[in-house]
């Protein structure tokens, strides 16, 4: 049998229990203790501790001013594999319309956002799990995830029709979010000390891929025992995120500790994927991120993944391996790499732990 022809278990949307007006969770729901976020060795120091800003505004000024840049985002991909951009050059209203297009989205009925259902095959739809492992501690959380690039896959069909905005201002989006990436990754390079093109190249050129996942994470009634999103670091290359521009939830890792990211007005949250630190064999770091839920306000967020041509094997750029620093991981195609996550779920870091070279 094929594992990834459907679901080990029938689909609850985590939004119809949040409108049932229970006050506990379903057990299937409660994560094991050392999972369940908690204020110790959390952010609580009055947010004094924070993933870095970054003024893309400076790549369009002098010579100083664009090194500076470059300087940010490497000592940001080191430090915390997080920053935030601000002066990204994303008209504002558009980022408006998608918020407002997707927030429509979810408040259809349940049965009409069913008829989008996905499956763990391409993950394309409307979904409530990641991960095919019977019996798996769910997150408190649904979303719907769709493709972009390259644009033999992208399928309008499985997209909503409804609100009627959603399908124009979404692609309107990509392209949109996909010309940022193309800069953060010339940044990137660059300040990695490689060519200016080097990692869109590694990446395929023209032929990258990327898809969008539409996260929207529902009240819930005991937020101590949960998770919107469990513990993992993003497959992918690059990942840019629109959060919820009034609610916090999205957690980093840093040491043994989580730290709440407050969102910045206006700004993206970039992230570092597990593929760009395989290509830079190491120096640049995927980090473990997670999000917490609460009782109070549901939270929407967009998570743009820019990633590798899926047929490219891929490993640690020669430039970057040395005597000091050896080849540290094998080679391997986004394609089989992302099959992991499918099946699984998140898994922390495990995954790009287990490509390690012996
Ligand atoms: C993701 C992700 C964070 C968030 O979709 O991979 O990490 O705040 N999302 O929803
Ligand atoms: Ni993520």
């Amino acid at each position: 049998m094929d594992l990834l022809n459907d679901w080990p278990e029938p689909i609850v949307p985590v939004q119809l229990l949040a409108e049932s007006g229970s006050n506990v969770v379903p057990d299937r729901y409660v994560k094991p203790p050392s999972q369940r976020p908690s204020l110790l060795g959390g952010d609580d120091d009055g947010g004094h501790t924070s993933i870095p800003v970054v003024d893309f505004a400076g790549l369009t000024k002098g010579v100083a001013e664009c090194r500076a840049t470059m300087r940010a985002v490497s000592d940001a991909c080191r430090e915390w594999g997080f920053f935030q951009v601000v002066n990204h050059g994303v008209s504002l209203e558009l980022v408006a319309g998608m918020r407002q297009a997707w927030r429509g989205f979810f408040d259809l009925p349940v049965e009409e956002k069913r008829k989008l259902a996905n499956s763990p095959r391409t993950y394309e739809g409307y979904g409530s799990r990641l991960g095919v492992e019977k019996g798996a501690i769910l997150d408190w959380g649904d979303y719907f995830f769709l493709h972009l690039l390259p644009t033999c896959v992208k399928d309008y069909n499985k997209w909503p029709s409804l609100p009627t905005s959603c399908r124009e201002v979404t692609e309107e989006y990509g392209k949109e979010l996909a010309k940022l990436c193309e800069t953060v990754m010339k940044v990137m390079s660059m300040s990695l000390g490689l060519d200016v093109g080097f990692l869109q190249k590694a990446f395929g050129g023209d032929d990258v891929g990327a898809c969008m996942r539409v996260n929207f994470y529902p009240k819930c009634p005991q937020p101590d025992l949960t998770l919107g999103l469990s513990a993992h670091s993003d497959p992918g290359g690059l990942t840019v995120l629109l959060a919820d521009d009034r609610v916090k939830g999205l957690q980093v890792r840093k040491g043994n500790a989580w730290v709440t990211v407050q969102p910045v007005p206006n700004a993206f949250i970039v992230n570092v994927g597990d593929q760009i630190q395989v290509l830079s064999n190491a120096n640049y770091k995927s980090v473990e991120h997670r999000v917490i839920t609460n009782a109070a306000e549901e939270r929407l967020s967009v998570a743009f993944f820019y990633n590798p041509r899926s047929d490219l094997l891929l490993g640690p750029a020669r430039e970057l391996v040395t005597e000091e620093r050896p080849q540290l991981y094998e080679p391997m195609t986004f394609s089989e790499y992302r099959l992991y996550i499918r099946k699984k779920g998140p898994q922390g870091k495990a995954q790009v732990e287990s490509l390690k070279a012996m």
